[in-house]
């Protein structure tokens, strides 16, 4: 069943299509032109102005999706920056948006790019902690800043409990019923995300284990992904993706939702480094870690690869 290419096709049991893939975008509103993340080769931070004409490339390349990080240069405790009809989350979306009027575009609803102690949410009086049920409230209103710009999904990274219960049920009571909610469900508290927070310019120091999974614990996973589709999560998100391809099998067998993977910066940082040493095939190195994402069960896949991935899928 293997002797040649068309035996191949034939019974070839997974494909990755450019349907599947998800694009996350860096916005920094404190720069003037493009900056290569340092760890990060290939993947930059934009310029304000640079945002509409990446979303149209991407659209061009046939994503139909983008995830919008905001790097504000207005931090502060909270991140009100965020919570601004004229902040610079709700200023993406808007931008997206115009852009490219039918790509899905995906806020991401935290508030560590936002605070200037980087953690996701609004600390307790001991400086140390983050305070759930206060975070709980800013989500509520970061939400609807997203949805009152147009956003067609909004993303609770942060981990908190509860989180997509009360954004749902602020989205509805402001009129928003349609936007759907992507619960960053099974996130864990990972090394593989030290890239990221180089992109977004992240002060924090110490530990997110008091809200992010133990990387030791799938069952919590799984439960805290149940939770979040009882609550009304319209997709369910397992972040990292390749180290943690148990807890997506184990997912998809246990619920009906659309299930996504975020390929993360250090899963991109791994493969770039690796292949500009010279050590591995970037592209087949790519196309398989997508694959293997699909096979384990995966809808969606959130990729820094994603327009690169568009063209190679051509061929
Ligand atoms: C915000 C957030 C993080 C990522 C996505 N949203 C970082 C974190 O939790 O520290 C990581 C994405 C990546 O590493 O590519 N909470």
């Amino acid at each position: 069943m293997r002797r040649t290419p068309t035996l191949r096709k034939l019974m070839q049991e997974t494909r990755v299509t450019v349907d599947d893939l998800v694009y996350p975008i860096f916005v920094n509103d404190g720069i003037s032109q493009a900056t290569e993340v340092p760890s990060m080769p290939g993947v930059f931070n934009l310029p304000e102005f640079a945002l509409g004409a990446e979303v149209e490339r991407a659209w061009k390349a046939g994503i139909k999706a983008v995830i919008l990080f905001g790097v504000t240069s207005q931090k502060d405790p909270i991140g009100e920056d965020s919570l601004d009809d004229n902040g610079l989350m709700a200023r993406m979306i808007r931008t997206a948006k115009t852009a490219a009027p039918e790509m899905v575009v995906i806020s991401d609803n935290c508030f560590c790019e936002y605070t200037d102690h980087g953690h996701c949410g609004v600390l307790c009086a001991d400086g140390k902690n983050v305070d759930n049920d206060e975070t709980l409230q800013n989500l509520e209103a970061q939400a609807v800043v997203a949805a009152r710009a147009g956003v067609d999904v909004v993303a609770p990274s942060g981990m908190m409990d509860g989180m997509v219960e009360a954004m749902r049920e602020a989205l509805d009571s402001h009129g928003f019923e349609q936007v759907a909610i992507m619960a960053y469900s099974s996130k864990f508290a990972s090394a593989f995300y030290g890239p990221f927070r180089d992109a977004v310019d992240s002060h924090f120091k110490g530990t997110r284990s008091g809200y992010q999974l133990d990387p030791s614990n799938g069952r919590e996973a799984i439960a805290e992904s149940i939770q979040d589709e009882d609550e009304g999560a319209d997709i369910l998100m397992v972040k990292p993706g390749l180290p943690y391809l148990d807890v997506l099998a184990r997912l998809r067998d246990m619920c009906e939702r659309p299930i996504a993977v975020y390929q993360v910066s250090g899963e991109y940082a791994m493969i770039k480094h690796a292949a500009n040493a010279g050590a591995l095939d970037e592209r087949a190195l790519v196309l398989e870690t997508l694959t293997s994402f699909k096979r384990a069960g995966a809808d969606l896949i959130l990729t820094y690869y994603a327009v690169q991935a568009a063209e190679w899928l051509k061929d």
